[in-house]
């Protein structure tokens, strides 16, 4: 990314703060950023902000000599490989629309050859409006790119469709735009993939659990997101971020996460991490167990349904590349390779979680176990097995 360069445009709004945070991600990438500052955007952020994170001038004027006399409007509409505008306005996207040209940004626009991505952001019923709707149809026909907007609650009060996307959001749209789509070679697939523990009640405040982070199977998620893929993640009870892009259901219990990957088919792939508990308590409490005089209660277990095997045996809803974990603590390949047989599954990826610092920790160090024979990968950094992974399935679904 070190020689791309972004002509960022940002429009008036109050999400314009967040223009100054994709600054920030973007130079810290080594992407240069040259900032048009749209007069309703001054009201919101000053141009100082504004060059300073973008360590360029920012151009605000359409009729100034010295910025004509420096670089003409045309050749700033030309000067970057992708023009973004964060936040876009309904008047921005309107005069894009429209092809009007009477300020520096709407000018620009018209005169680009360039590509352009938009983050729209404005208030819900101004983006329900028929006319932002006719415009965003217009323009998504003349080749325009769009990030968001997102739904939730507003400056203005209201919640709705219209809030700008987070930064990293925004980041992550420019970043596969400037690579372009050899870089992406899971566009268009589906993945869905299963991460961290499950949780099963005991009763409302017990419960059966193990140590799984989810770090894994989130960094996957993460993975296979950057190389175009639609991914939902399956996770149980973790604390992790969910990774930029990625359709994140929250489970707790082994059931739950049956359903929910059950209800994300059809997909392409599906990568089963979690940790799924193996059993149940036959039935919950539904109140708090006290402490008895006759001693602690007898609880009778029964076996969770196992969501890898019923994936893989789902006829023609299966995804074409089944792949499970084995999490092993001794004869590892030997026991990964018969669950293969055993679950119906294309590919185990398995590790020995004896091995400090694999359960919970950041580095793993697994076997490839599929019907051809074993590969085994050095250890590494959790997110970097995540893209080893991700590189291996956009081959096998090539
Ligand atoms: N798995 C699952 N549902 C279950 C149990 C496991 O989907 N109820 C999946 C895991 O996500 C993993 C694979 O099956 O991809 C293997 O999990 P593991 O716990 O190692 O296997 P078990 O079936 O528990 O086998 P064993 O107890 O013999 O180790």
């Amino acid at each position: 990314m070190k020689d791309k360069r972004v002509l960022l445009i940002v429009g008036g709004g109050v999400a314009a703060y967040k223009a100054l945070l994709l600054t920030r991600l973007l130079r810290k990438a080594g992407i240069a950023v040259r900032p048009i500052l749209t007069k309703a955007g001054a009201e919101f952020v000053t141009p100082l902000s504004l060059a300073a994170l973008a360590e360029d001038k920012v151009y605000q004027e359409l009729f100034s000599l010295t910025d004509e006399h420096e670089m003409g409007h045309i050749e700033l509409s030309r000067s970057a490989d992708l023009i973004v505008v964060a936040p876009a306005t309904a008047d921005l996207i309107a005069k894009a629309a429209g092809g009007f040209a009477g300020d520096l940004a709407s000018t620009t626009l018209l005169a680009t050859d360039k590509p352009v991505l938009m983050a729209p952001a404005m208030n819900v019923r101004m983006w329900l409006h028929p006319a932002t709707q006719r415009n965003i149809a217009t323009l998504k026909a003349d080749g325009v790119s769009f990030v968001g907007p997102d739904e939730g609650a507003m400056a203005c009060g209201e919640f709705g469709p219209g809030r700008l996307v987070e930064p990293e959001e925004i980041f992550a749209a420019i970043v596969a735009m400037l690579e372009g789509p050899a870089a992406r070679p899971l566009q268009g697939k589906r993945a869905l993939v299963t991460a961290g523990p499950t949780f099963e009640p005991i009763d409302p405040v017990r419960g059966i659990t193990n140590r799984s982070s989810g770090k894994q199977g989130f960094a996957i998620a993460e993975a296979l997101a950057k190389l175009g893929a639609e991914v939902t993640l399956i996770a149980g009870p973790v604390a992790q971020p969910t990774p930029v892009g990625v359709k994140r259901v929250d489970v707790e219990t082994a059931r739950q996460m049956l359903a929910a990957s059950q209800a994300a088919l059809p997909s392409d792939v599906g990568v089963f991490v979690a940790a799924v508990a193996d059993w149940r308590v036959d039935e919950a409490f539904g109140t708090k167990l006290k402490k008895e005089k006759g001693g602690p209660p007898a609880l009778t277990f029964v076996e969770n349904p196992d969501i890898l095997a019923t994936l893989s045996a789902s006829g023609p809803r299966r995804p074409k590349l089944v792949i499970g974990f084995a999490a092993e603590t001794d004869h590892v390949e030997e026991h990964a390779r018969a669950k293969l047989a055993r679950k119906g599954c294309d590919w185990i990826i398995a590790n020995d979680v004896t091995e400090p610092g694999v359960m919970g920790g950041g580095e793993n160090a697994v076997l490839l176990i599929t019907q051809d024979g074993t590969e085994r990968w050095d250890r590494a950094a959790k997110d970097q097995v995540a893209g080893q992974i991700a590189a291996r399935i956009a081959k096998a679904l090539g």
